[in-house]
This record gives structure tokens, sequence and C-alpha cells, in this order.
């Protein structure tokens, strides 16, 4: 079957990459969008997955928001309230109704990241309301219904999850209706001189600034174990401190390397003023830095907290305390 116009499609979300790769999961998106079924989108970190959803999501013409669950970050005891909302009067606190994530998702899209980390309990309290798209509040005496297009994504396969006995295998089929491979950056590495470019562009520094041929081919010579997003933290540091209006191949050594030596090596000024140009080149966002830096999260946030980058910093929008964790 011939899908036309697959670009044209998923046009308002931005997917780079011309490649034989990238362009079959164009059709492959397209082709999804047309269908109710439930998509999985499985791929390495990094890879693009919420991108997918997020072109699943426009594609589908579905009205309302795409509503993205992080299940991981849902705490066992609040699940049930979480997903299915809660009526007035439910328990001591519940002063007025909440819709929950499932209502929220009516007429629209419900993308579920890091499906893997469900816990057998969530997974059983899910499959009703995934089988039927009927569930019923936290203390209410009827049930509701929610018509939601369900996406989810996953670093690792399900299938193996299934075997170690950590996932419900009429689960894994109700969300794997179609599944979607989205894959490595090393995988499509033809893309790298264009997404490096695009990144380049997309960068937010005041006058523009364009990556070199060196720059790009010492770019496509790396590994990339943290595939796209890692390209861009790369890409959006080298324009960033590249002084003049092209961005050499030795600025863009300089960063990897920069990158690479850990942020939790002996702390001193040198390593407080990087961490600090990393944070605000982020937007203090503690997720890209941390990737940036290939440390986990909470590594960034002790750091932070020894040299001294506190509370003060903390990002005025989100309310993410740096040094809480
Ligand atoms: N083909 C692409 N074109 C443009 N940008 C891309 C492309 N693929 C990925 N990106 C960008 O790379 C970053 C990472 O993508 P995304 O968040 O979708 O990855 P992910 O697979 O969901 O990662 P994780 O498993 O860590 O959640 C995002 O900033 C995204 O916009
Ligand atoms: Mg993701």
């Amino acid at each position: 079957m011939t899908i036309s116009l697959p670009d044209s499609v998923i046009a308002n979300v931005w997917f780079v990459g011309s490649s034989p790769m990238m362009q079959e999961l164009r059709i492959q998106i397209a082709r999804a969008a047309t269908s109710w079924l439930p998509v999985l989108i499985e791929g390495p970190t990094g890879s693009g997955k919420e991108l997918v959803a997020q072109a699943l999501h426009s594609a589908s013409g579905r009205i309302k928001p795409l509503v993205v669950v992080n299940v991981c970050a849902i705490a066992e005891t609040l699940f049930e309230d979480s997903m299915f909302g809660h009526v007035k009067g439910a328990f001591s606190g519940a002063i007025s109704d909440r819709v929950g994530l499932l209502g929220e998702a009516d007429h629209g899209t419900l993308f579920f990241d890091e499906i893997s980390g469900l816990t057998i309990s969530a997974q059983s309290k899910l499959l009703r309301a995934i089988e039927t798209g009927v569930f019923r509040q936290v203390g209410a005496r009827a049930d509701r219904s929610s018509d939601f297009r369900l996406l989810s994504a996953t670093n690792f396969s399900l299938d193996e999850a299934v075997r170690a006995g950590s996932f419900r295998s009429d689960l894994r089929y109700r969300l794997r209706g179609v599944t979607i491979r989205v894959p490595a950056l090393a995988e499509h590495a033809e893309d790298i001189p264009e997404l490096a470019r695009h990144f380049a562009r997309e960068a937010r520094v005041v006058a523009t600034k364009e990556l070199s041929d060196g720059a790009v081919s010492m770019l496509e010579s790396q590994p990339w174990p943290g595939n796209v997003r890692q390209l861009r933290s790369i890409v959006e540091c080298a324009v960033t401190f590249a002084e003049g209006p092209n961005v050499g191949r030795d600025d863009v050594i300089r960063v990897i390397e920069q990158s690479h030596s850990s942020i939790l090596s002996d702390g001193d000024d040198v390593e407080r003023r990087h961490l600090l140009d990393i944070l605000r080149t982020f937007d203090w966002d503690s997720k890209r830095t941390a990737e940036y830096f290939g440390v986990h999260r909470a590594s960034i946030y002790r750091r932070m907290h020894q040299l001294g980058i506190a509370a003060r910093q903390r990002r005025r929008y989100g309310g993410e305390a740096p040094g809480a964790a």
C-alpha cells in the first residue's frame, strides 16, 4: 500500500532526517495515525519516541490534547487517584472532584511513557480501563468512560519483561495493536549532518551560527549512545560557546571532551562555572543537564548542592528544587 504525502501528515511536528529509515518511520506513523489501534513505540533512550507520539497525535486529528503520563513518576499509593480521579468526599481532603488522567484524555490521546516501569499491581488496575475505556473514579458509585487513543513507549522489550514475569502478557497485547520501532541514531547515522544543522538553527542564541563541515564530520564520527537527544545537547552547547559565527571542529571537540569529564570529580571554581553554564544553556532543566554529562539526575542535584548552586537558583517555573533529591 502506498501512503501519499506522509511528510505533510506530520508536518507540524519537526521530524528531521531523510535516510531510508526515517522515511520508513514517517510512513509507519502516517499509516498508524489513520487507525484506532493502540501503538507501542519501542526504541532506545533519546531516539525520538516522544516525537513519534506527538506526530501520531497530531496526524490523528483528535481535537483534545496529548496527555503524557510518565508512569514511573506516579507513586503506587496515588496511582488510582492520578489515573481515574476521584469524586468529592471520597476521602478526607477530597474537597472537589478530580477528573484524572484518563478523563483528561477524553477525545484526545493518552501516552504512557516508560510503560515497562508499571508495577504488576498498577498493570492490573489499568487493564480493564484500557480494554474498555471504562473506569471508576475513587469513591464514585458508577463507572464513567473516556474515548482516548492509546499510545505507549518503552526502552525495554515488553516481550522480555513478560518472560521475566514483570509484565502482564494480556496487557502487552492490549498495548500493542501496532508496534513502531524507532532506530538508534547509529542505525541512521547518515542523518547526523541534517539533524545537527537543524539543532544549530534551533539553538537559542542571538546571532545565527553555522556548523562548519569539520564540525559536522566530527559529530558524524561519534558513537552517540544517548542518540538524537545527546546529539542535540552537544550541538546546542557547541553553538552557545563558539565565539564567532562559524562553529568549528574544535568547538565541537571541546564540548564533547567536557561532557566526558565527569562532574563527580573534585569540585572547584572551574567545575562550578561549567555546571552553571550547562544549566543555563538548558534553561535549568536538570534532566537534560544530566544527559549532557551522562550521569543520573540525582548526581546533578547532589553536585549542585555541594557546589553551592542551591535553592536560590531553582527554576522559576516547574518548582523543581535542586538539592531536594
Ligand atoms: N528525527 C528527529 N528530528 C528532530 N528532532 C528529533 C528527532 N528525533 C529526536 N529528536 C529530538 O531529540 C530529543 C529526544 O527525543 P525524545 O524525547 O522523543 O526521545 P525518547 O525516545 O522519548 O527518549 P527517552 O527514552 O529518554 O524518553 C528531543 O528533543 C526530540 O525533539
Ligand atoms: Mg521519552
